[in-house]
């Protein structure tokens, strides 16, 4: 192992802290507590998980947690009814509709009618546009802890080479725009790209968030390189024995961190930074609809 282990838990709890400083900060200036409201329709078992921690988490910053569950039959036009009333609910700050959404539900209807000021996910297509030109905007939380990994790891990013591989609206293409905010020359790659591994080769900074376990091999990486691996993907581990499993991003780890400069871990790395940076979009969403100093993070 030569490269530095990028400790995401640890910058996680950090950033969590200071979301609960500004949130402290709100109440005795300001007199209000940002509020978060999650909904879930339906009983996926991730997306259950997914949401108690969030609503674990935001409570623990100091915040209010507003959890709606829905069942998995709920009508289309009662989730906007949902979403219209959150909208125009003065003590919510941030909304946030876990997807995936159940089949005869359009995700795109229902992410268009959050109020882009509450959009704490920043995939609303308003938000998704004023990053693309360089307005403030929410943006998507995975991409935002990335950004923050790499500011650290790398301490300056520009001029920095950056290759993206992945081209997701939720990861590779926010991913893309914010890299560009910090100056790096970007490229965006995808699983169909000529020459990948040679494309990879030319990057300071490889984010990796194509979804396919360990497919970017130590050989890929730069020597020096940071690689932030975004994948989370759970493999057979027949040496834990019979039906066991493991987790496993899409960097193949050991080979790579042989390699690498520095490099995030799975579990570890990206994964508490998504929750951590939802929080501090909460707070964002907070102070610029009340017209508040907005924290930078
Ligand atoms: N499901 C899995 N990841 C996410 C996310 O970042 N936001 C929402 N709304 N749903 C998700």
């Amino acid at each position: 192992m030569t490269g530095k282990i990028i400790d995401g838990k640890a910058r996680a709890a950090k950033l969590r802290a200071d979301v609960a400083e500004i949130v402290a900060g709100f109440h005795k200036a300001a007199g209000f507590t940002p509020g978060l409201a999650v909904v879930l329709v339906g009983e996926d078992p991730a997306s259950q998980v997914y949401v108690r921690n969030k609503g674990r988490e935001t409570l623990a910053s100091g915040m209010r947690s507003l959890e709606h569950r829905l069942p998995a039959k709920t009508a289309e036009a009662e989730l906007l009814d949902l979403v219209a009333r959150l909208n125009a609910d003065d003590g919510v700050d941030g909304i946030l509709v876990q997807l995936p959404l159940p089949g005869h539900i359009s995700e795109p209807a229902v992410l268009a009618a959050i109020d882009p000021q509450k959009d704490v996910d920043g995939f609303h297509i308003v938000n998704v546009g004023r990053l693309s030109v360089g307005l403030d905007a929410l943006v998507p939380c995975t991409p935002l802890g990335c950004t923050i990994l790499a500011r650290e790891a790398m301490s300056d990013l520009t001029g920095a080479e950056a290759v993206i591989v992945g081209r997701s609206n939720i990861v590779g293409k926010p991913m893309a725009q914010l890299l560009l905010k910090e100056n790096c020359t970007v490229t965006v790659a995808h699983s169909r790209t000529r020459d990948l591994a040679d494309v990879c080769r030319r990057a300071d900074l490889l984010v990796a968030a194509v979804g396919r376990p360990e497919m970017i091999r130590g050989d890929w990486v730069r020597p020096g390189a940071t690689v932030i691996d975004v994948g989370i993907n759970r493999i057979p581990a027949p040496e834990k024995g019979e039906g066991k499993t493991r987790l496993v991003g899409d960097v193949a780890f050991a080979e790579a961190a042989e390699i690498a400069g520095a490099i995030t871990p799975v579990p570890g790395g990206v994964g508490p930074m998504t929750i951590a940076c939802l929080l501090a979009n909460t707070v964002t969403a907070a102070a610029m609809r009340r017209g508040l100093e907005v924290p930078r993070f």
